[in-house]
């Protein structure tokens, strides 16, 4: 029988994918992938013809029987035929370093993971050793995709050097910045990747552990990956000998209670060891004294997912594309109210203004673009006067912004900035560890200080009076959360401080 691939990413299934893969069970074999990416056009299904995989979407099950009777399992036309997935302009215009394979492979069928070239970096990390991958992942210029773009070299370099009866590798899978979905789409499209990532981390360091934190909002994320695991172990891709080699390395997935700070190391190691989410004061740093106060290695998702590819390649492949001191790729994450939501992964450099209007084709609304937030909820709102900022760790920051996980929400002119730098304050108010002043007592000030802006009440001096915490905030707060929540109050008003100034203007006239 005919091929035809039908994503089960979340994404995919919460547009009807399921019901897509029952409807065209009986009549071809179906093939469950992860996403491509492309979200307003999922379900898209995929066919294997001669020519290879020819796409339709977005497909419901209603349009499964007119699809057939088309011709759709030979390719045939058909108005929601899009031809060769890889020529969409979306996909074309792509570096697919990382997600190379996330919507092409079946997730969980190793052989389909080796025929697309898995285990290659791993192979090489095992003929290389420890110091070797330790310089290869330096030379490659990667930078840790979590949010502080710390070299991942130098992190792994310092762990290898700790002394400790054991080491640790940890996956940070918490993915708590708004519009990010990049770690959950590799969970449920290409986990192998992740497997293959850690054991070459574990295989550096010296550990022969690792975790993954995973946020409890990813159900199909958590399956897919304990699945994943089930069968590496029995693959050998995890075990006492990696691989057939000397090394041993297995992985546990643990899943988070849903607080966005335990997104911070520190804190996300509090909670793998069953202790409340609480920031721990730096140093002693986690590749010193991490999970049970072992060496550990604390990485982003893609930070990990990235490293087979610049073992397999060679760190010159991987450093020879981005900008700047930003090397390699960056799976980008369009959301909000943007056309043509998705994951974007190219090299650094491109502007915002090309992600949002080019890539992303402008608002979902119709209506103009008044802002974009980038780098989740400490992230800060550009307006269109910086779209020629370039998606780069250094540009942002000399933009007063930050690039986070590489997450972009879009917002139309129906935004009102005043609100959503209450929101911010509101947002740190809720999710504040609580173990430090500023961040704790200050967001719920910051609160009461943008109603008072919002109500008209002597706006002048609390607009100072904001400002003021915001530096306290930013100088005095133990982590990122209370430091970087200035960001998006801050630069709400300094690109918009009409929104701030609104009902003082009614009064006056
Ligand atoms: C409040 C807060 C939330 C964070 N949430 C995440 C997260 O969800 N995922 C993540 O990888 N890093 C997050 N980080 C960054 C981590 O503390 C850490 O820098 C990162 O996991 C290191 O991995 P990397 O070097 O690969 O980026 C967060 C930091 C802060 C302050
Ligand atoms: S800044 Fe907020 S989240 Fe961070 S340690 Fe202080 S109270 Fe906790």
């Amino acid at each position: 029988m005919t091929h035809v691939f039908v994503p089960r990413d979340a994404a995919a299934l919460a547009l009807g994918a399921d019901a897509v893969a029952a409807a065209l069970a009986g009549h071809a074999t179906v093939v469950r992938t992860g996403s491509r990416g492309l979200f307003w056009l999922e379900p898209m299904v995929e066919v294997e013809t001669p020519e290879g995989r020819i796409a339709y979407g977005p497909v419901a099950a209603r349009d499964v029987a007119g699809l057939l009777a088309s011709g759709l399992l030979d390719g045939a036309a058909h108005p929601l035929r899009l031809g060769k997935p890889e020529a969409l302009p979306f996909l074309a215009q792509q570096t697919r370093f990382t997600f190379a394979r996330c919507g092409i492979v079946d997730p969980l069928s190793m052989d389909d993971f080796r025929a697309h070239g898995g285990l290659q970096g791993l192979r090489r990390a095992l003929e290389l050793g420890p110091a070797r991958i330790v310089e290869e992942v330096t030379k490659s210029g990667l930078r840790g995709r979590g949010g502080a773009g710390f070299p991942t070299g130098i992190k792994w370099k310092t762990t290898a050097a700790a002394a400790g009866a054991r080491k640790y590798i940890v996956c940070n899978a918490d993915e708590g910045d708004s519009g990010t979905y990049a770690d959950r789409m590799m969970m449920e499209g290409d986990p192998f990747t992740l497997i293959e990532g850690m054991a070459i981390a574990g295989i550096a360091v010296g550990a022969t552990k690792g975790f993954v934190y995973t946020r409890s909002e990813y159900p199909h994320a958590v399956a897919t990956f304990d699945a994943a695991l089930a069968i590496a172990r029995r693959e050998g891709l995890l075990g006492e000998r990696v691989l057939g080699s000397g090394a041993a390395f297995d992985i546990e997935q643990r899943v988070g209670g849903g607080a966005y700070v335990c997104g911070e190391e520190t804190s996300l190691l509090e909670s793998l060891e069953g202790k409340r989410g609480q920031v721990r004061a730096k140093p002693p740093l986690p590749a010193h004294q991490g999970l049970f106060r072992m060496p550990t290695v604390v990485n982003n998702l893609i930070t990990l997912a990235s490293v087979p590819f610049v073992l397999a390649e060679g760190a010159e492949a991987y450093q020879a594309i981005g900008f700047g001191r930003s090397r390699g790729t960056m799976p980008i994450q369009l959301a909000g109210n943007v056309r043509c939501a998705g994951l974007f992964e190219a090299g650094f450099g491109l502007t915002l203004g090309e992600l949002v209007n080019d890539i992303g084709g402008g608002t979902r609304s119709g209506r103009p673009v008044r802002a974009v937030q980038v780098g989740g909820p400490l992230g800060a709102y550009f307006p269109p006067a910086l779209f020629d900022t370039k998606f780069d760790y250094e540009a942002f920051a000399a933009r007063d912004g930050l690039i986070g996980h590489g997450g972009v929400v879009v917002f139309d002119d129906t935004v009102d900035l005043a609100r959503q730098a209450r929101f911010a304050m509101e947002f740190c108010a809720a999710e504040s560890c609580g173990k430090c002043t500023p961040c704790r007592i200050g967001s719920v000030r910051g609160m009461e200080i943008i109603d008072r802006i919002m109500a008209g009440d002597r706006v002048d001096a609390n607009l100072e009076l904001l400002r003021d915490l915001c530096h306290t905030m930013k100088f005095g707060s133990l982590c990122a959360l209370g430091g970087f929540i200035p960001y998006p109050v801050m630069s709400a008003l300094t690109h918009f401080p009409e929104d701030f100034r609104a009902l003082q203007k009614v009064a006056a006239e």
